[in-house]
């Protein structure tokens, strides 16, 4: 039976994929318990991304499961496991930019019942969802405003605020605040904060350590496609493994 531990969203098992001969992910597992954050750290080409791509269904994998929820979801669409449960991020930008906030917001909030080419109205609570959101993040002003207009750290935050709207079980944050200024850097921070405390499950690619430190209950470090250390960020500094990875040595 694949309904192993009720309690963890996520398990990996085992995961590995190759591209020619470089193996991106060698190997990977670990579970996310229910309400947890852990964040996913290691230098530059280590993996991370392609576990987030082989999870959401980016990519196949060469071998190994993925389990969400109990489900095994190894074999499914990426379509199919967005509606199962997994609500992702990208490094890359993913917004329409010629839309505004709130018609980019309006199309992951509801892609059953609102029609946006037939200018259904939205629902009141849709609208109330989305300004509580953007309230958060002060950017209640720029509810109207195409996306293109805004700075490269507000199409993040309207990323993170997409991938919170989007129904899910987890959520996947690839480097949401890589190249974001610090005061923007700072108001995703108090959100992050703000969704452990909701319970929100969520897994986070992130290079500073600084950043992830009093948010998440564990770190995972990868490094030339292969976990070297788990743990809790206190144990996770002291790593003697982790300090060499970083330092190349
Ligand atoms: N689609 C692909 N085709 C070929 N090689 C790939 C592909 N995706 C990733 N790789 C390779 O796999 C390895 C891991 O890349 P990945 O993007 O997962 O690393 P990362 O840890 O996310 O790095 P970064 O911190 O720079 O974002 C790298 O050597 C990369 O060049
Ligand atoms: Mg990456």
């Amino acid at each position: 039976m694949e309904r192993l531990n009720l309690s963890n969203i996520l398990e990996i098992k085992n995961l590995k994929r190759s591209f020619g001969g470089v193996k991106a992910v060698d190997g990977c597992s670990f579970e996310i318990e229910s309400g947890k954050i852990i964040a996913m750290i290691g230098p530059n080409g280590s993996g991370k991304t392609t576990v987030f791509n082989l999870i959401s269904g980016i990519l196949s994998v060469d071998s190994g499961k993925i389990i969400l929820d109990g489900s095994n979801i190894t074999d499914n669409s990426v379509e199919e496991r967005a509606r199962l449960g997994i609500s992702r991020m990208y490094q890359q930008s993913r917004l329409f930019k010629n839309l505004t906030v709130k018609e980019n917001l309006l199309l992951v909030l509801d892609q059953r019942n609102f029609n946006f080419f037939a200018r259904s109205k939205p629902s009141t609570e849709q609208t109330e969802q989305i300004n509580e959101i953007l309230d958060l993040f002060e950017l209640n002003k720029k509810i109207n405003m195409p996306v293109k207009t805004l700075s490269f750290g507000q199409r993040r935050l309207i990323e993170i605020a997409r991938t919170y709207l989007l129904p899910h079980k987890i959520m996947l944050l690839d480097e949401p605040v890589a190249g974001v200024t610090p005061h923007l850097r700072n108001e995703i921070s108090k959100f992050l904060t703000k969704l452990k405390d909701e319970g929100e499950t969520i897994l986070i690619i992130e290079h500073d350590m600084n950043f992830v430190y009093n948010l998440v209950d564990e770190v995972v470090v990868m490094d030339a496609g292969k976990i070297i250390a788990h743990g809790n960020p206190v144990e996770i500094e002291k790593n003697q493994k982790v300090k060499e990875a970083y330092l190349g040595a």
